[in-house]
């Protein structure tokens, strides 16, 4: 089974790979507009505790029992299940992931194309060509259709090339040119009036609105979301991971720069924002809320580009450029997961099978945006705000409660030795066993009742 697998070529590649999953639009578009509406270091405080202590934990389960079985969630899950309703219950987790994983790339790539666009409107702004760059800027049927398809094209055409010439060379050029946009930018940013305003509503917190339930179930989510637990990405990344690797650290080493690159958006966004503002452009909605979400990204940064002149239209160009590179890498870990199913379980040869998933992934993001009112948030709450922490629930589960311990301590045995006598091995276990599944019931159940 080994042999036609692929494998990550070195740890460096692995990591670019999964933090190039994990760092997406949720880091430099969500994490920041979340924080600027909803308290302020607040929020990221709540954030930061819940990704160290719910979503490292989580991540864990998901690379461990990946990289044990070498194969995809559904026959990860029966292979450490040891009847067959467990059996049973493991191959529908890993269905359903992958159905999950599926949606959150439709909906997925319909954002992405918007950045694509915005990032093609620099591009003809520069040339002079308005007509065209008002077009690619404006919300229409044909732009949006367009774009995201071009989206998927890449999206596929990466994933056709398997995992190291596709995932990880792709991940390994892109995250380094992503990093130093953003440096990039905030290091302009810095330099703007108004920037210092917006630090300060980043850095001051505003624990009223950051410790509401609500806020915690969405945070929670956020952070689900930011490392694309619970559909078994992170899962199959990890089966493709040597077994020379210790696996706590790289999973480690992913969570910070995943955190590292969430918070250092939040440095670009907020300032970007309070640039704005003193620039004229509106910020606060009629009710005094801090714009944020899609009007945010959309409206106020082109607008803010609008009102630096040449400068702006190369700030706009290389933050839309950031957010598609943000995006591809993320998308193709999307459709890695339906893929290594439809390899694995069925034994469809991987061109073949990364064209047709590809393609029925796009027909389900045309019905989204011939229904777009209806369907967008709808899909978006579903798979991220519900699907992706219950089942990251269940990973948990299974890590913690069906697989054999031995089995378990072996596994992370392979790439360290010593690893019953470390702190790790010490708390993880009943970590994932108890906490991690009682606190992710718990924000549920408080989410419920209202
Ligand atoms: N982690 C990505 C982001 O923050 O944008 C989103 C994501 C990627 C979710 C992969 C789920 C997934 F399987």
């Amino acid at each position: 089974m080994a042999s036609p697998r692929g494998e990550f070529s070195s740890r460096f590649g692995f990591i670019m790979a999964a933090a190039g999953s994990a760092v997406g639009l949720g880091n430099i578009w969500g994490f920041p507009t979340q924080a600027a509406s909803n308290g302020g270091a607040a929020f990221l405080l709540v954030y930061l505790v819940l990704a160290f202590t719910l979503a490292y934990p989580a991540l864990m389960a998901e690379l461990i029992i990946g990289r044990h079985a070498h194969a995809n969630a559904a026959s990860a899950l029966r292979l450490i299940s040891p009847n067959s309703g467990l059996r049973r219950i493991g191959t529908t987790t890993g269905v359903i992931g992958f159905i999950v994983a599926s949606f959150i790339l439709s909906f997925y790539a319909i954002v992405a194309g918007w950045m694509l666009a915005h990032c093609a409107a620099a591009v003809a702004e520069l040339f002079r060509f308005d007509g065209l760059a008002t077009w690619l800027t404006e919300f229409s049927l044909a732009r949006n259709l367009g774009f995201m398809l071009v989206f998927m094209a890449l999206t596929v055409g990466i994933i056709s090339e398997g995992v190291q010439q596709g995932i990880e060379r792709w991940s390994s050029r892109l995250m380094p040119m992503l990093l130093a946009s953003l440096i990039l930018l905030v290091v302009y940013v810095f330099t703007l009036d108004g920037a210092v305003d917006g630090l300060r509503v980043y850095l001051l917190p505003d624990f009223e609105r950051a410790l509401t339930p609500d806020l915690i179930v969405k945070a929670l989510g956020a952070a689900f979301f930011s490392l694309s637990l619970g559909v078994g990405t992170m899962l199959i990344y990890g089966s493709y991971i040597s077994d020379r690797e210790n696996l706590p650290v790289v999973g480690g080493l992913v969570t910070l720069v995943d955190i590292f690159i969430a918070v250092l958006a939040g440095f670009l966004v907020l300032p970007a924002m309070y640039v704005a503002l003193h620039n004229g452009v509106e910020i606060f909605t009629a009710t005094g809320e801090l714009i944020s979400e899609d009007t945010l990204i959309f409206n106020v940064l082109p607008r803010l580009f609008d009102t630096m002149g040449l400068a702006g239209v190369l700030v706009g160009f290389v933050f839309f450029f950031l957010m598609s590179i943000a995006a591809l890498t993320s998308s193709i870990s999307m459709l890695e997961v339906p893929v290594a199913y439809t390899i694995e379980e069925h034994g469809v040869d991987r061109k073949r099978a990364v064209v047709v998933i590809g393609i029925l992934i796009a027909l389900a993001s045309t019905v989204i945006l011939l229904n777009f009112e209806l369907l967008f948030g709808l899909v978006i709450a579903a798979t991220t705000r519900y699907s992706q922490p219950l089942l990251g629930f269940m990973f948990c589960l299974y890590a913690g409660w069906v697989w054999r311990r031995d089995q378990l301590l072996q596994e992370l045995r392979k790439g360290n030795a010593m690893v019953e006598h470390s702190l790790f091995w010490k708390i993880w276990p009943g970590y994932v066993r108890v906490v991690c599944p009682a606190i992710i019931l718990l924000i549920f159940a408080q989410s419920l009742l209202g």
